[in-house]
């Protein structure tokens, strides 16, 4: 075919592909804990994280096992650098071993895409680990540099939503006074190496505290009327979106308004001790599914409309070796044996019932635990009954559907131009 005439055909198929798909599909990202001792291979966890529609995976740590079993899978990840190692990355020779062995090594097979240095820092107020939080960023970051993958490799750390002195209404979120001191050189860091400021968000514990107060339709993105910020005039029908645009606020406050905010954990446990109120199944199914749900309706939070939310839900396993209450080692998605800790309404990942090229372009391996029972296709009479899960399902659906045009398009270079992608 004539070059240029293959062209505009391609152009034409990617400009329509453009038109029905990305706009409808939000990428889902989930953490993968891993304090147990009863988890899969990572090989096996593979499908799992398929299965939701997970495109993003945040580890707490830079897990070989994990990082080479999702080798050329096109799975995101955020690596974790511990909170222990902190004071040893100031030394910018460590600092590089570090990045060389954790992040490198990796690359490009394995799509790393953040390092994030330490989790909750400042909430623990301890000034030796405060002292240290920067000066290892920076020290990563100089690392990257000098290996020359700074521009696809960004550092950042996970504050607790604790360091806000003021959540509402969000439109007075401010960052708590004696923080202030430490966050602003932070965020100045974040504002010239481009890299987003990451928060642990938990409308499960505003609800905990305050199950009196609190509208447990509001903290679970149930319908309900919601509340009216008096300031902005916003109306926020889910405490999430009221925690974010809070999370908005304190920077604005502190002049860093264009900072991308980005949610590295979120979620609600299936299971508490008695006095931690709210934490039972029925609970964990409605926020995680209707989280999942409002992450695939790319919505914004009132304060950013146009901003997709970035989302990492805590956690794919319930980690039976975490200290603390009860709910600390059931926030998971799965069981450690792969099966569903509850139903999210995506039943199978075959997804697409069809015996077309379709079906056998989209190869998704079903989870391990579900191979007796599952067919692999979407079970519409499950789907029916459940109007969240239809459209959770529907949504994992296109998802599958938009591989599926890209598969195409790949296929049709194959054919008419060899292998060869043509950018001559
Ligand atoms: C840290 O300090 C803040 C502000 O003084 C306080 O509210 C918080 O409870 C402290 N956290 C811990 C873990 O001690
Ligand atoms: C999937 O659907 C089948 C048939 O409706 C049901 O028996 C099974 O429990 C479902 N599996 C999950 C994980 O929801
Ligand atoms: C797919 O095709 C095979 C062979 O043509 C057939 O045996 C099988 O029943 C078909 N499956 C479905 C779900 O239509």
């Amino acid at each position: 075919m004539e070059h240029g005439r293959f062209y505009y055909y391609v152009s034409l198929i990617l400009f329509i592909s453009g038109l029905f798909f990305p706009d409808m599909v939000g990428s889902i990202g989930i953490n993968y804990g891993q304090i147990a001792n009863n988890l899969p291979t990572p090989d096996n966890v593979i499908p799992l994280v398929k299965s939701i529609g997970a495109t993003k995976v945040k580890l707490y740590d830079a897990d070989p096992r994990v990082l080479k079993a999702f080798a050329n899978t096109g799975v995101e990840f955020i690596v974790g650098l511990g909170n222990e190692y902190l004071s040893k990355m100031r030394d910018p020779d460590k600092a590089q071993v570090w990045v060389k062995a954790n992040v490198q090594a990796y690359l490009p097979a394995t799509k790393i895409t953040c390092i994030t240095i330490g989790n909750e820092i400042l909430s623990f107020n301890d000034s030796s680990l405060t002292d240290n939080l920067l000066p290892a960023m920076q020290g990563i970051h100089t690392a990257l540099v000098n290996l020359g993958l700074d521009k696809q490799v960004t550092v950042t750390t996970a504050h607790s939503l604790s360091v806000l002195e003021v959540s509402y209404p969000p439109s007075a979120g401010s960052f708590r006074k004696d923080l202030v001191g430490c966050i602003t050189p932070i965020l100045n860091f974040h504002a010239k190496t481009n890299s987003p400021f990451l928060i642990n968000a938990y409308p499960f514990f505003a609800f905990k505290s305050n199950p009196k107060q609190v509208s447990l339709d509001f903290v679970l993105f149930q319908p309900n009327q919601g509340v009216v910020d008096p300031k902005s005039n916003f109306h926020y029908d889910n405490m999430l979106f009221a925690q974010i645009d809070a999370v908005y606020s304190a920077l604005a406050s502190l002049g860093y308004s264009k900072l991308p905010v980005h949610i590295s954990e979120t979620g609600w446990p299936s299971k508490g001790d008695e006095d931690e109120v709210g934490a039972t199944l029925e609970n964990a199914k409605k926020y995680n599914g209707n989280l999942l749900k409002t992450i695939c309706q790319r919505k914004g939070t009132p304060m950013r409309p146009n901003t997709d939310l970035n989302i990492y839900v805590f956690a794919l396993f319930n980690e039976n070796m975490k200290p603390g209450p009860t709910s600390e080692r059931n926030y998971g998605l799965f069981k450690p044996d792969g099966s569903p800790a509850y139903s999210l309404g995506i039943n199978g990942t075959g997804l697409i019932s069809t015996n077309s090229t379709a079906a056998a372009t989209i190869t998704t391996p079903a989870p391990q635990s579900q191979q007796s029972s599952s067919t692999g296709y979407l079970s519409i009479s499950v789907a029916v009954k459940d109007i969240q899960s239809n459209l959770l399902s529907i949504c994992s659906c296109l998802y599958l559907l938009e591989d599926f045009v890209v598969a195409c398009i790949n296929y049709c270079f194959h054919c008419c131009c060899g292998a060869a992608f043509p950018l001559d």
